[in-house]
């Protein structure tokens, strides 16, 4: 196994190391180090190589600090925190959720990436998750309800997202259905739901979020929509990828144990604040179908309300996409 997280950690911003140097404290050769250099750089980071000098980060690694982050968690959300893991390398977070046990009632395990090899978005498509660019994170729940209740939860977690990135000082934020968070028109963060029932009538709900907060256009040349980053909207360039994080689990975690403990108000109206569709001609592509309509926010259960012909008709999010017709 190449030993290129080591060489990764080793790598500063401020001085070149040389070739031989790494090899030395790694004990390989520098042919292995060369191997590093080249599979770090085609994880897209960037790396400066300068012939007789060595190797120097171009810019310094903003990497996930599972303590960083526990200390900005609210006493309520770290309370109910079971088991915390990050990673440097996964496929996806929300397949390695699938395969861990369920926390007990009430309390929750996250699993975040530095970086996913595959990556999962809605409807099959790939979600591109470069190395410690941006927030990959799955948060595994115990759902205390049945299946037939969860359709609020997905416009509910995506108004705690993008609440999450309002408090961190973001601006010109809006919510596209099913559960797109978008910047200034264009996406930012995204939220893949994955729920399956249990025999002990517990629903094991995987949620995984990924957000864009440090994305280059070299990484992202196969993402097919307009898309957007955080530190393209601060007026920082010190964006913390831990405090993004921590926000985003403190917003999560609430919304979820609310969701348990009371009954859903107002969502209609809270959608309505963030809804960049509402009153807009939309196209609704459904397996061979195409329906052209004009969305109307949504329903109490999360579903769309798409009008056609001046009939309203309510869609589910299941194997819909959906294209503004502006
Ligand atoms: C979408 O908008 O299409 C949903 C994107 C969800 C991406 C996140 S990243 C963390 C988690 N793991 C995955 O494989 N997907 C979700």
């Amino acid at each position: 196994m190449l030993p290129y997280i080591d060489v990764l950690n080793r790598l500063e911003h401020t001085r070149y190391h040389s070739g031989q140097d790494l090899a030395n404290v790694f004990g390989v050769t520098r042919a292995t180090i060369h191997n590093c250099i080249l599979r770090l750089v085609s994880m897209g980071i960037p790396i400066d190589r300068v012939r007789g000098k060595g190797y120097r980060l171009m810019k310094p690694l903003d990497l996930l600090d599972k303590a960083a982050i526990k200390s900005k968690l609210t006493t309520s959300v770290r309370e109910k925190l079971t088991q915390f893991q990050i990673m440097h390398e996964l496929g996806s977070t929300n397949d390695y959720m699938a395969t861990q046990e369920l926390p007990k009632a009430g309390c929750f395990s996250v699993a975040m990436a530095e970086m996913q090899t595959s990556g999962k978005g809605r409807r099959g498509r790939h979600w591109e998750s470069p190395y410690a660019a941006n927030i990959y994170m799955s948060v595994l729940w115990p759902l205390q309800k049945s299946m037939s209740e969860v359709g609020a939860l997905s416009p509910l977690l995506s108004i705690g997202i993008l609440q999450s990135l309002k408090a961190l000082g973001m601006s010109g934020l809006g919510l596209k259905w099913p559960n797109d968070i978008y910047c200034h028109n264009k996406k930012l963060a995204g939220l893949l739901i994955q729920c399956s029932g249990e025999v002990s009538g517990t629903s094991k709900m995987i949620i995984g979020i990924g957000v864009n907060v440090y994305m280059s256009q070299q990484e992202s040349v196969n993402i097919d929509q307009d898309w957007t980053d955080i530190v393209t909207h601060s007026t920082t360039n010190e964006i913390s990828r831990n405090e993004v994080a921590a926000n985003l689990l403190n917003h999560v975690v609430s919304i979820l144990d609310t969701f348990e403990r009371k009954q859903v108000d107002n969502l209609v109206g809270e959608w309505a604040q963030w809804d960049i569709l509402k009153d807009k001609p939309v196209m609704l592509h459904k397996l061979n179908e195409n329906i052209k309509g004009v969305a109307r926010g949504i329903d109490e259960h999360g579903y769309l309300l798409l009008e056609t012909n001046n009939q309203i008709q309510h869609i589910s999010a299941g194997d819909v996409s959906l294209r503004a017709q502006l």
